[in-house]
Order: C-alpha cells, then structure tokens, then sequence
C-alpha cells in the first residue's frame, strides 16, 4: 500500500523547506505526497512566487489560515487543517520549521482520530487513530521563550514522532528535553538541498546587476522579526546604522510587508527611500533574491535561514539578535551575533576583513533530503513491500 503523506507549508521560508522534500518523495512509488498550504503567508511574493521558483505544483489543500494575533492565527490553522485530516486521514504529517502554521498543524494531527466506522489502516499510529508526525528541522532552541519560534519549536517537537534534524546540538537539546533518541535522525540542512537543487538558475539570474550592484560590494539586509521592527527605537537605531554603512558599502534592502508597515507608521520609509546607496525593494523571490546573496560582501539579517545560508556560501553574516537557536553557524560558520548599538561597528569590522573563516557544518550538503526517505522506508518497515 502508498503511504499517504502531507507535506504541511504556511510561510516563506517553508516553501523552500518543502521542496527538495517534494521532490523527492514524487520520486519514491510508495508514496503518496500532497501538499497542504496553511495560508499564514498568501501576497504573490511571499507565497506563489517560491512555488513557481521552486518548482513546485498547486497546492493540494489550502487552509486560507491568513494573519491574526497568534491565538488567531493557530486556531484558524488548527480548524481547518482538522477538517482535512478527517476527510483525507494521512499516514503521515510532515511540519517544517518553527512558524505558527508548524506547530497547529502539529497539534491537529496529534488529536485526531478516525471516525469510529473507519477501520485503521496498517501505517496508522500506536497511540491511537492518528498519523504520525514527522518534524524536520527538529531540536533547535533559542532558550529564549520570548520568541513565539521557540514555543512552537516546543510544543511541535514534544508532540512529533520522527525528529529530523539539522546539527549536533539539535540532537543534545531534543535528548536533554527527556525525547528517545531512537525517534531522532540527524539528516543535515534541507535549505542547502533547496540552494543546490536550482544553483544553477539562481548563478543565472545576475539580479545583483539589475541593481546597478557590483558582485562583492553590496550587503543584503533583510528584517522581520518583532523585537526589532515593531519597537519604533530599536527600528529607527538600526536605520540609522545602515544609512552611516551605506557611506561605505552599498546595500539593498528587500522589506517584509511587517517590516513594511512600521517602516511607514514611523515615517522612516521615506527617510531610508531618499538614501542613494540604500536600495530598498518589494520581498523578492527565491531566485533574484538567493543571487543577490550568493554575490554579497555581507548579511545583516534577522532571519533564521540566511544565517545558515550564509554560513553555507561562506559569506560574513551579522544577526541582529540577542540569542540564536542556530548555534553552529556562529561556531563553525560565519555568522555572528550583534544589536542595533553595535551594528556599525561589527560591520566595519568586515568591512576590514576583521572575519574568520568558517566551515560547512556536516551533513549540509545537499543530501537531506535523500537522508530524510531513507529513514521513512526504515520507519515504515519498507513501504511498498507492504500489501496492506
Ligand atoms: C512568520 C513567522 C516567522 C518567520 C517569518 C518568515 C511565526 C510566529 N512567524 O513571521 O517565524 O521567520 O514568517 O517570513 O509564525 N503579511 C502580509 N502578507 C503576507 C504575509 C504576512 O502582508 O503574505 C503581513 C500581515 O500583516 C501579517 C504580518 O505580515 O500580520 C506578519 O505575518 P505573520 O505570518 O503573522 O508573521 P511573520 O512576521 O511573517
């Protein structure tokens, strides 16, 4: 019998996860995948436009989950995505990442049940008539609950069955938190995997010169995160230190629709606007954008994916934030944390070659996504052998 899989996507940075997953399993006969879109993020840029770079089809299901306060936003999530797993009742749920869209999902499936006139299909879990979990990007902690990434990193991996994950530390933190290593697979990077899988189109592409940028002497900035862009102080400090470092290196600023509106309501779009070495644009696809990156001097970033990113293409990268949940990339990669008062400063120092060289952690080869199958047809005994 196919293992019937959904493939769980609500917001950027899962669009990328998901594909070299899709991928993938299409290639395997044992399985059956669908994707199932939350709507968390739903403009063209932010959604579509990741699935056309990406290379993958129409969602199957789309929740229409849309934005809200995160109480909202997750019951909206977990109501919808209920209804699916009833009807469809999946072997196996797949979440990516730490998004709010991650972890309802997560907790829907973990509280289903078959209707009672349903027989459970061989592949259905111990626990009762539900499917499994399988989380990837597993273990990384911030030890910072005031990110609401952390709680839904909790919450998903306490309740996931297979935890995929990406470093060593991801491992230590999930067996520290009492999980059975034997439900724990270190499979590597999968954003690496998205990178290679279209390195070729993204070295194509030469966005850096639609630009006027020159490879090499630009940095990419990109922000979202609350605790620097909805705090007017804080996001006027960090304008303020990038209108100084653009006397010295030119940069671009692709702007997130959050980032967006309180660049607005705190008149500071119009003032970062008029800065001729500051280009500010539109969030941009998977494509232009992963050029623009693979050909900068630096990052200044807030992200959790272009810290590895960087760390990967060994470009010096600067995190505006107190605390990471992805340490490697400080120990073994390129990246570096810093606040708003010391940005500046941190990026003058690269701007004097003042960097370490760093190293690609292991397993973040391309390969992920490959690891990850292998360990289905291990946790599914062999699926496909199995006549029902
Ligand atoms: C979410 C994730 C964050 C991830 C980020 C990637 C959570 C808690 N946060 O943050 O971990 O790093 O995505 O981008 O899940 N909006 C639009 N158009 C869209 C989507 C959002 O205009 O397509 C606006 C809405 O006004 C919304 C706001 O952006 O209220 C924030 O969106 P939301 O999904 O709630 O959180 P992000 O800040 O994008």
């Amino acid at each position: 019998m196919k293992i019937n899989i959904h493939l769980v996507a609500g917001a950027r940075p899962n669009f990328i996860k998901i594909a070299p997953l899709y991928h993938a399993l299409k290639r395997e006969d044992w399985a059956d995948t669908r994707i199932v879109h939350t709507g968390q993020h739903y403009d063209y840029n932010m959604s579509k436009a990741f699935f056309d770079d990406l290379n993958l089809p129409e969602p199957d299901f789309h929740l229409n989950a849309g934005s809200g306060t995160h109480a909202e936003q997750t019951g909206q999530v977990m109501i919808a995505y209920e209804t699916v797993l009833l009807k469809e009742q999946p072997n196996l749920v797949v979440v990516v990442g730490d998004v709010n869209s991650t972890m309802a999902t997560t907790i829907a499936a973990a509280k289903i049940s078959c209707p009672p006139n349903q027989e459970p299909q061989s592949t259905s879990h111990p626990y009762g008539r539900r499917p499994f979990i399988a989380h990837l990007e597993a273990g990384l902690r911030s030890f910072d609950r005031s990110m609401p990434e952390e709680i839904n990193r909790i919450v998903t991996d306490a309740l996931a069955d297979i935890l995929w994950t990406p470093s060593s530390d991801a491992d230590e933190n999930l067996i520290n938190e009492g999980i059975s290593s034997k439900k724990i697979f270190r499979v590597g990077n999968i954003m690496i995997d998205s990178l290679e899988m279209i390195r070729d189109r993204i070295e194509e592409h030469e966005a850096f010169k639609d630009y006027g940028l020159i490879a090499g002497e630009y940095g990419v900035i990109t922000l979202h995160r609350p605790s620097n862009v909805d705090s007017p102080n804080t996001l006027n400090k960090i304008c303020e230190a990038l209108i100084n470092l653009s006397e010295k290196l030119s940069l671009i600023f692709p702007v997130h629709p959050r980032t967006m509106k309180f660049l607005k309501s705190n008149g500071l779009y119009d003032r970062i606007g008029e800065v001729p070495n500051l280009i500010v644009t539109e969030p941009l696809h998977y494509i232009p954008f992963m050029n623009l990156v693979f050909n900068a001097r630096m990052i200044v970033t807030d992200s959790g994916g272009l810290q590895e990113e960087s760390t990967y293409l060994g470009i010096p990268c600067l995190t505006l934030r107190p605390n990471t949940e992805r340490p490697v990339t400080i120990n073994e990669g390129t990246n570096r944390l810093c606040n708003e008062d010391g940005l500046e400063s941190a990026a003058h120092e690269i701007l004097e070659g003042k960097t370490g060289v760093g190293q690609i952690p292991e397993f973040w080869d391309g390969r992920t996504a490959g690891r990850v199958v292998q360990t289905l047809v291990r946790c599914f005994d062999n699926p496909g052998l199995d006549n029902g």
